[in-house]
């Protein structure tokens, strides 16, 4: 039967673990209110046809069209999970799918991750599964192989489980040596703050070398520490590595690591001052020591501390992106003025403002409904 269903995936900001999740590190992010719907209906026969409201390229084909390099631009990620969908062995239906975002792109929001999200999350809904949690596991892999091999972006997996496995007024806290999923409540508003976004319109993307070439750093300063990971290494053993890049960024993803574990007890304490200083502090290492900040990120950071904020990071891959802010409600609006102000004064266009209260994970947004 003809049915059609619609489904939300959010966008994902980073709390604090940066560069961690490919080193089996933590992480803790929140879904954002930000989010990539998906309306999909079940075709009687054919190929399946994609397409976004944001795009004009429309995708049409079978899975098996979208194997890893037949595909380019924003259909590598949507087809793509359609192709990672059938290697998992989900029999999907062929598919009338189209997408509209209010995820800006490339705003190191993870508007890819929520594309795969929407798209896999439609698709076997569509096929009449239920999204239970073993499910939304296994959906983390796919999108993540779609990703990986179809849009040929080596991302390390942060983006796609906090998109799949978000709850409301929690943040997740992934340790991706186990891979354990913790929640973590967040309740920001209770304490009268508000975690401001601010996307510096500096477009990343991970199909750019920096990303590759920071994973492939942290690969061999494991390497020569004959360790499989940065997980398993310690502050002393970076600082043993004689090539001083390598140990700077072998600090940063220890440094991180620990870093998250404290932003957690700071949480649960409903220490905030700490919170803001621990992102602060992991802003600095990720400029300095891990040096994938750029000056619009950096002048987000230090505009919204001037202006009263607890805490402020560039949050995601970095290169461009977007910064996170943790202020006072009470000094959100002269915060987000601050840093128009300063971008306005640096000749720059004006930042994006985003909400970052943490909220749902992907999922069906209507029952399954009937159509003509
Ligand atoms: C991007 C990647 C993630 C993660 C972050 C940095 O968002 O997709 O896997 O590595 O960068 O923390």
């Amino acid at each position: 039967m003809e049915h059609t269903v619609v489904v939300r995936a959010p966008g994902r900001v980073n709390l604090i673990g940066e560069h961690t999740d490919y080193n089996a590190g933590l992480c803790l992010p929140v879904a954002i209110a930000a989010s990539t719907t998906a309306t999909a209906t079940v075709l009687p026969a054919g190929p399946s046809r994609l397409t976004s409201a944001q795009q004009d390229q429309t995708w049409e084909g079978t899975a098996s069209d979208a194997a890893p390099g037949l595909v380019s631009g924003w259909a590598a990620y949507a087809a793509g999970v359609l192709w990672a969908l059938e290697q998992a062995g989900y029999a999907v239906p062929p598919l009338e799918l189209h997408v509209d975002s209010t995820v800006p792109l490339g705003s190191g929001l993870s508007s890819s991750a929520a594309l795969e999200a929407a798209v896999a999350v439609a698709a076997v809904t569509a096929a009449g599964l239920t999204l239970d949690d073993t499910l939304r596991r296994s959906l983390i892999a796919v999108c993540r192989q779609a990703e990986t091999e179809v849009a040929g972006a080596p991302t390390g997996g942060l983006d796609q489980s906090a998109i799949l496995l978000a709850r409301p007024g929690r943040a997740l806290l992934l340790d991706f040596a186990d891979g354990s999923a913790v929640h973590v409540p967040v309740d920001v508003r209770a304490a009268g703050l508000e975690v401001l976004v601010v996307d510096t319109r500096v477009s990343h993307a991970l199909t750019d070398g920096g990303y590759g070439s920071r994973r492939a750093q942290c690969e061999q300063a494991a390497g020569l520490l004959g360790l499989t990971t940065l997980r398993e290494a310690t502050l002393a053993d970076a600082a043993t590595l004689a090539d001083e890049v390598l140990g700077r960024r072998a600090t940063h993803v220890v440094s991180e690591i620990v870093r998250v574990e404290q932003a957690v007890e700071a949480l649960r304490a409903g220490d905030w001052d700490r919170v803001g200083g621990l992102f602060t502090a992991s802003h600095v290492s990720l400029r300095d020591d891990f040096e994938v900040s750029c000056a619009e990120l950096d002048l987000v950071v230090d505009t919204a501390l001037e202006a009263g904020a607890l805490g402020a990071r560039m949050t995601g891959g970095g290169f461009g992106g977007s910064a996170i802010a943790l202020v006072p409600a009470t000094r959100a609006e002269a915060v987000r003025r601050a840093v128009d102000t300063a971008f306005a004064r640096a000749g720059l266009a004006a930042p994006g403002h985003l909400d970052g209260t943490p909220s749902a994970g992907a999922g069906p947004v209507d029952p399954v409904t009937p159509s003509r």
